[in-house]
This record gives structure tokens, C-alpha cells and sequence, in this order.
């Protein structure tokens, strides 16, 4: 089965030469940034991109990210059913549009709000001091691989009360796998294609959540988690909350896995900028544990993590499909045409940032913010589908990071280079590896 092809005639594109590269690109290096941030400078804020069987519109800027997540978000949907996000999935409300998505988003926000997630904050410290426990002084460690953990104890604990520790082990392979399987690849030119190797993963993965949702209906245990709060809802059947707490799980932990190993890594090759935080980190926290009231207190930090959202956003581009003809800018969007809003380029867009490759969290002062067009800054989306999780992500970051800093000094000894690579997030490749040194502080929490 194939997706028509809709008439974009009229939409600029960079010749055949650009496609080929960026197919190329695609398939060898999963990185294609590169070839998208020539295109833009050529081109200008809309273009498209000729591949084989399917031309993707780039809509890049402000005004771009604004009609995809704001203006015209009703007519750019998000669902796709050749896409395997969607395939595995099924109804969660990542892949829905319209009412329906509308209705998962009041049912699940309550899990996610501010007050919710201030609960969840000791479970935070706790996991995280679980995995940073077990670092040795003046080993060298793949923080790509330690943030996962963090995230992934931390976001089952926190949203459905299960320790994740065991099964860190069993499940890590189908974690990975399936995460692969969602990930940018040959099947995005022929969604018939075979794909041999994740039915397993899936299965496994699906059976570990049915598993805790039986589990938690039998113990009839109440809380104010997520699980709780679906179970509690008569409009979700057991498949809803299934989809639900997979996507959570997914989109909830990969996004911080990234964050938090490129701030790492960022800080390791900045020492300025390291020593800054250090040093905030010492002033506030002042030899205690983090609580939310001194996490709050730790602007700096934020900057550096906002900063990092932007070079590096996790989510880079945000996919939809044009439900109706639109108009962009005088350019026009048949129905049925792929409409991408690139995070990525727009927070690398020379009219919007000075020294848009440069590392330099200053950008993000009380000034700064006041000052910046809306829109230009996207890295949790816009809209009624912005980042459900962004309070969760915020506070969750700056804890582990400042836990971290606080208990051990981080070194770059340039073991290898680090580049980014379109995986299910942006992430760095092939990981962060840093020598931990152990600081004489106090470890009270565990
Ligand atoms: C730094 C970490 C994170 C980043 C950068 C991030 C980024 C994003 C972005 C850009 C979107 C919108 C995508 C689009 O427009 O197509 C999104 C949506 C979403 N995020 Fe996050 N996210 C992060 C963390 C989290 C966390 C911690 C959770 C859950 C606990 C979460 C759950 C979700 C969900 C469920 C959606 C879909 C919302 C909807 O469709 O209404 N994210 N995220």
C-alpha cells in the first residue's frame, strides 16, 4: 500500500542533489541535520526535500512553528498509520488527533501537574542516587547509558509505583529494540517493508505492562499516580491504559535520557561554564540534599539545561499530515502532504540567535527571555499538544544534574567524538563518556 502523493509543485525544493544526500545521509550516518541546515540557508523557511516516494514540506521559524502546533494544528494531524510510532502505540495519546486526543490529554494531565510532580520529587532523589551510587571514583562511565537508567527508575516508579530495578536488566534489550523500531529509518520510503527482529521486544514489553495493570487491580491499591488515575477512569479500557502508560514510558524517559547525557556532556567541554554551576550548585545546596525549594532556586543550571534543549532538542522535528489545502506564506499545502516544523533549525536560525552553534547558556538570562519572539524556542513543542511532561522534564533534570555535580567532579578526556544521531530522540553518539571523581559529601538519601 502506498501514500498518494500530493501535487507540492509550488513549494521550492534544492534539486535532486540535496534528496540523494539526504537519503544518503539518513540511511548511513542517521544524521541528516547537516544536509537540512544547508537546504535552509539556500532556500530559505519553506522547502521540500525530494526522497523517494513521500517529499516532506519544512516549514522553519516562528511564524512556521506557530501555524503547525497553534493556528492550523487542527488540520495538520499528527496520526500516520504506515509510521511505527503509531503502529506500537496504537491509541496513545502521542499518535491521536482532534477530541479523542483531547480527552486522553484531560485524563492524563493530573498525573503531570506541578503539584503532582512535587510528590513524586523524593522518588527522584532516591533513583537517582540508586544508579550514582554505584559510580567509581575515577572510572570512566557512558552517561548516555547511566541517564537512561536514572530516567527509566524514575519515570515507573513516579507514574505507576513500580520499582523498575529488576527489570532494568531483563527488559534493557527490548527497551533498546523497540526504540530502534521507532526510529528514523529505510521504512519511512516503504512502510511494506519487512521488519524482522522487534515482535519479541514488543511482546515482552506489552506483557510487563499488562502485567502491572492486573497487578495494581488486584491489590486494589489508591494512589495519585498515573496508573491509579486511569484505573479509576471508566472511559479507559485495559489496551487504553496499556497504550498510555507505554507512551508515557517511552516519551517520558528517552527525551530526559538525551537531555540530561548532552548537558553532561556540554558541561564536560565547557569548563567555565562547569565551574559556574558547580559553584551554584555548592552556594545552594550547601552540603545538604537537593529539595524542591533549593532545586527551584537553581537559575544557572536551568539556563545551561535550556541552552542544551536548544543546540541539541531531543524531539528535533515534529511530524504531521495536511488534513486539508493550506496556504503557508503564499506557498501552497495540498491535503494529504508530510508538513514538518523543524525544532532543530529554528533554534539554529541565524536571524533569531547570534552564534546560533555556540554554547552559551547567558542566552536564557531574565533579560533574554523577556526579549525573545515567541516561537523561536520550541524545544517542548506548542500548542494543545505541547509537551505534556515539561514540568516533569524541568524538575527532573536539574535534580539529577545537581545531584551528580554535587557528589562528583566530571572529566572529558576526549575518548571519543561525540555527534549527534537521529535515534527515537536526538542523542549523543556513540555515548558520554566521562571519569567520575568522587567529592567527600554527604550521602544521606539511600
Ligand atoms: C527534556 C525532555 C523532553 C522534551 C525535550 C520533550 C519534548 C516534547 C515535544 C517537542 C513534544 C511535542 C511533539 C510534537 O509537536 O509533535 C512532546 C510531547 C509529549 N511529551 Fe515530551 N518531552 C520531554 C519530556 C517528557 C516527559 C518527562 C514526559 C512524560 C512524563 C513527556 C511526555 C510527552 C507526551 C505524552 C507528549 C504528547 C503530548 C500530546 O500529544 O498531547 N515528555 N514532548
Amino acid at each position: 500500500m502506498h501514500m498518494e502523493i500530493p501535487d507540492i509543485k509550488n513549494v521550492p525544493y534544492p534539486g535532486p542533489e540535496a534528496g540523494k544526500s539526504a537519503l544518503r545521509s539518513i540511511l548511513k550516518t542517521r544524521n541528516i541535520l547537516d544536509v537540512l541546515e544547508s537546504v535552509h540557508s539556500e532556500m530559505g523557511d519553506v522547502f521540500r526535500i525530494p526522497l523517494p516516494g513521500f517529499q516532506p514540506i519544512f516549514l522553519i521559524g516562528p511564524e512556521a512553528n506557530r501555524f503547525v502546533t497553534v493556528t492550523q494544528r487542527d488540520d495538520l494531524r499528527w496520526r500516520n498509520e504506515f509510521d511505527p510510532v503509531t503502529k506500537l502505540l496504537n491509541n496513545g495519546i502521542l499518535v491521536t488527533d482532534g477530541e479523542y486526543h483531547d480527552e486522553l490529554r484531560h485524563a492524563i494531565s493530573p498525573a503531570l501537574h506541578k503539584h503532582a510532580i512535587h510528590d513524586y520529587f523524593p522518588k527522584m532523589l532516591i533513583r537517582t542516587d540508586e544508579v550514582i551510587n554505584k559510580w567509581q571514583d575515577g572510572f570512566e562511565i557512558d552517561m548516555l547509558v547511566e541517564m537512561r537508567k536514572i530516567a527509566l527508575l524514575i519515570i515507573m516508579d513516579t507514574l505507576c509505583d513500580v520499582d523498575f530495578s529488576k527489570e532494568l536488566e531483563n527488559l534493557w534489550f527490548d527497551i533498546k529494540n523497540i526504540l530502534k523500531y521507532i526510529s528514523p529509518g529505510i521504512w519511512i520510503f516503504n512502510p511494506d517493508i519487512p521488519r524482522p527482529g522487534y515482535g519479541r521486544s514488543i511482546h515482552r514489553i506489552n506483557l510487563f505492562f499488562y502485567q502491572i495493570i492486573s497487578e495494581r487491580k488486584k491489590s486494589g491499591q489508591k494512589g495519585t499516580d498515573l496508573l491509579s488515575l486511569l484505573l479509576e477512569n471508566p472511559a479507559f479500557t485495559e489496551q487504553l491504559i496499556r497504550d498510555q502508560l507505554l507512551t508515557l514510558f517511552i516519551a517520558g524517559h528517552d527525551t530526559s535520557t538525551a537531555t540530561l547525557s548532552w548537558t553532561l556532556y556540554l558541561l564536560s567541554m565547557h569548563p567555565v561554564i562547569l565551574q559556574r554551576v558547580q559553584q551554584e550548585v555548592s552556594d545552594v545546596l550547601n552540603g545538604n540534599e537537593p529539595t524542591l525549594e533549593s532545586i527551584y532556586k537553581l537559575d544557572y543550571l536551568e539556563m545551561v539545561i535550556k541552552e542544551t534543549l536548544r543546540l541539541y532538542p531531543p524531539i528535533h522535528i515534529g511530524n504531521r499530515i495536511a488534513a486539508r489545502d493550506l496556504t503557508f506564506q503564499g506557498f501552497r499545502i495540498p491535503a494529504g502532504s508530510r508538513v514538518v516544523y523543524s525544532i532543530y533549525l529554528s533554534h539554529r536560525h541565524p536571524n533569531y540567535w547570534g552564534d546560533p552553534g555556540e554554547f552559551k547558556p547567558d542566552r536564557f538570562d531574565n533579560e533574554n527571555n523577556r526579549n525573545r519572539i515567541p516561537y523561536t524556542y520550541m524545544p517542548f513543542g506548542g500548542g494543545h499538544r505541547n509537551c505534556i511532561g515539561m514540568a516533569f522534564a524541568m524538575i527532573e533534570a536539574k535534580l539529577i544534574l545537581a545531584r551528580i555535580i554535587q557528589r562528583f567532579n566530571i572529566i572529558n578526556k576526549n575518548t571519543h567524538l561525540v555527534k549527534p544521531y537521529m535515534g527515537a530522540t536526538l542523542e549523543p553518539r556513540p555515548g558520554v563518556f566521562l571519569f567520575t571523581e568522587k567529592k567527600d559529601t554527604k550521602q544521606t538519601s539511600f
